[in-house]
């Protein structure tokens, strides 16, 4: 009996479809290739002559060949699979769809990912759990620029099976010579790539020649049709092979007696009794019990969701990583990764983001990106952003150890994601190449005088006045006024101004997005040592970006950071224009300028915002020295007002 669920939607039709088959073995594959080559009417073929399409469906596909069709008065299978109307209308799949069917002898998940060459981000998507890659060619056109582009993210993505669907075959009138052509060329370009198994296939999806069943004409070709490839390939138990991984989703506390870790295994087996170890700390511990959906079991394997128990109360929480004390995970704050961008915002080294790797969120940068790498070419580039659907090898930092193996070793562990802090969008997805060691020798230094030792020793309290908006808008003369006001109190002060701090520390960079991420990245370091310092410090930059005026903010303590917007209309700054940039931007001689051809995010909920069209600094500085006063940073000591 087959199941057929016509799309992914929910966790339950996935786990239902599961139970269903449980006895089955499956292979999770992918179909890719470029917009003509005839992908969906691949899988449409598939499940039609696997009989998994019911009744009604069928009607509705006859209706609708007549309605959208490309196939004359037959029924256009493509349409079965290209679900939405308005792929229908555009004539592409533009999503990733998973599709289930199953014979006697296996049971497939079939990840649809479309051609186009802006969806990369999708294939890598469908890619990440896939055993082995059809790579769909059309035999007039050969192998293309995007059949290469897929065998490589197929290959990135740790897929080791491949099979070259040589589509169309009935339009070169079934000629052997031009199939081996392709096969060739194939071969030759995928040497470089390990995949374990590469079999070429001449078909007709339209027909069905050599999908399910031996097509007529090809007498030539004796090897397997793609549906008894796919029930016969062995692909490895990779996950049940490898050492056992089981990131901790939740804790489940219902009461004092009990306490269980449930998660689902990465990879590897568990059995009672079993030593496990918490990677990081290090506490090892013995399984106590193995609790499944169905009740307790003695033992589980990787794909399982289940709940452990241990026989010793150790410290553990969500996001830890319980693995075999025999092969531990790598646990460092430093790693080597490919990142494929999946995001229209380009990546920006310097910037933070959060990091999801197995059931652990940390915020990490990346530091340095090592290359870029030309998709089609394989050519390594030197490159400073990354843009959508772009791939490159990178250095990565952390804001805390994590656990996480190579992706090699491991696609679970060894894979991330990269979430954008301002909108919670998934940005990027990464895969551990190897964890970096270069820092791991270099601790806290342990100092006796203490931050507030100093800030004790100067009666302040420490604080950093972040003065942003654009240029123009008077920033850096208020923030002057400010810190004239604070040293007359006898205040210990410092101001940190984006012109001068450009002299020197930052003189290296321009006025580009990443110029500016690390511009802000290092000024906001230097302001928390300032304020490590005892200092109140006055920052003036223009500092366009949320995301890093955030980072800044995270860097400092409590109610440390007092954002202040200086809200001066972009008209106005232009008719100040006090060092003639504006109108060099608008004539062209400047590039990037902000306001002009360079994006200013406002702050929405900055401590203090300042109108001052009309109104003199002074005042405005008094009204900042006022807010200090109020929440207290002028009162340390019961120096209020009096300086020393
Ligand atoms: S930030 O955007 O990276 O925070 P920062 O405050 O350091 O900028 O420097 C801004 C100052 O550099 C401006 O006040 C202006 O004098 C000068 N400048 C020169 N070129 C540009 C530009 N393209 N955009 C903005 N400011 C520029």
């Amino acid at each position: 009996m087959s199941v057929l669920e016509d799309t992914l939607t929910s966790s339950e039709a996935v786990a239902a479809y599961v139970a269903a088959q449980e006895q089955k073995d499956q292979l999770r594959f992918l179909t890719c290739g470029s917009v003509d080559d005839g992908k969906s009417t691949l899988i449409g073929r598939l499940l039609y002559d696997t009989k998994l399409i019911f009744e009604d469906q069928l009607a509705a596909l006859e209706r609708d060949s007549k309605k959208h069709g490309t196939v004359g008065e037959d029924i256009d299978l493509a349409l079965l699979v290209d679900g939405l109307e308005a792929e229908r209308e555009q004539g592409i799949t533009i999503d990733v769809a998973y599709r289930f069917f199953a014979t006697d002898k296996r049971k497939f998940i079939v990840a649809d990912t479309p051609g186009h060459e802006q969806y990369t981000r999708n294939m890598a998507t469908g890619a990440s759990t896939a055993d082995l890659a059809v790579l769909l060619v059309d035999a007039r056109h050969g192998l293309q620029v995007q059949t290469r582009r897929h065998a490589f993210i197929a290959s990135l993505l740790g897929i080791r099976h491949v099979v070259l669907a040589v589509n169309k075959i009935d339009l070169v009138d079934y000629s052997q010579e031009r199939f081996d052509e392709i096969r060739k060329d194939f071969e030759t370009f995928a040497s470089g790539f390990d995949f374990e198994s590469l079999v070429a296939i001449p078909m007709s999806a339209r027909f069905g020649d050599n999908v399910t069943a031996k097509g007529g004409n090809m007498d030539w070709f004796t090897g397997p049709t793609l549906l008894e490839h796919l029930e016969t390939v062995e692909v490895g138990e990779h996950e049940l092979d490898a050492p056992f991984r089981f990131p901790v989703q939740w804790v489940n506390r219902p009461n004092l007696d009990f306490r269980g870790y449930s998660g689902t295994i990465a990879s590897g087996r568990v059995a009672v009794g079993d030593e496990i170890v918490v990677a990081g700390p290090a506490k090892t511990s013995r399984v106590k019990q193995i609790i499944a959906p169905t009740g307790e079991v003695e033992e589980a394997r990787a794909g399982e969701a289940v709940t452990l128990t241990l026989q010793d109360e150790i410290d553990i929480s969500r996001g830890d990583l319980l693995s075999t004390p025999s092969a531990r995970p790598d646990v460092a704050d430093q790693m080597a990764a490919h990142l494929i961008w999946m995001s229209d915002e380009p990546l920006l080294p310097g910037r933070s983001y959060m990091l999801k790797i197995g059931a652990k969120t940390v915020n990490a940068t990346v530091t340095d990106i090592k290359h870029k790498i030309n998709v089609n070419t394989f050519e390594h580039m030197a490159g400073k952003t990354l843009d959508l659907n772009e791939i490159a090898f990178c250095n990565l930092s952390l804001s805390s150890d994590v656990a996480f193996d190579p992706y090699e070793a491991n696609r679970t562990t060894g894979s991330f994601i990269l979430i954008d802090r301002m909108t919670n969008q998934t940005v990027g997805a990464g895969m551990v190449w190897f964890a970096l060691r270069r820092a791991t020798n270099i601790h806290w230094q342990a100092l006796d005088i203490d931050r507030k030792a100093r800030a004790d020793k100067m009666g302040q309290q420490p604080a950093v006045l972040w003065f942003t908006g654009l240029s123009g808008s008077g920033k850096s003369t208020i923030a002057s006024l400010v810190e004239k006001r604070l040293h007359a109190e006898g205040r210990h002060t410092y101001t940190l101004d984006g012109d001068n701090v450009r002299h020197g520390l930052n003189r290296d960079l321009g006025f580009t997005d990443a110029d500016r991420v690390e511009n802000i990245r290092r000024v906001g370091e230097v302001a928390t040592l300032m304020s490590d310092a005892g200092l109140i410090t006055l920052v003036s930059f223009i500092s366009p970006f949320r995301s890093e005026r955030q980072m800044a903010r995270d860097l400092m303590g409590e109610g440390e950071f007092i954002e202040v917007f200086v809200d001066t209309p972009i008209e106005e700054c232009k008719k100040r224009d006090p060092k003639g940039l504006y109108a060099k931007a608008e004539a062209g001689e400047i590039k990037n300028f902000t306001g002009i051809d360079s994006p200013y995010e406002a702050p929405e909920n900055p401590e203090i915002r300042i109108h001052n069209v009309g109104r003199p600094p002074e005042e405005v500085a008094d009204e900042i020295v006022a807010y200090l006063r109020a929440r207290g940073f002028l009162s340390v000591l019961g120096m209020d007002g009096d300086g020393i």
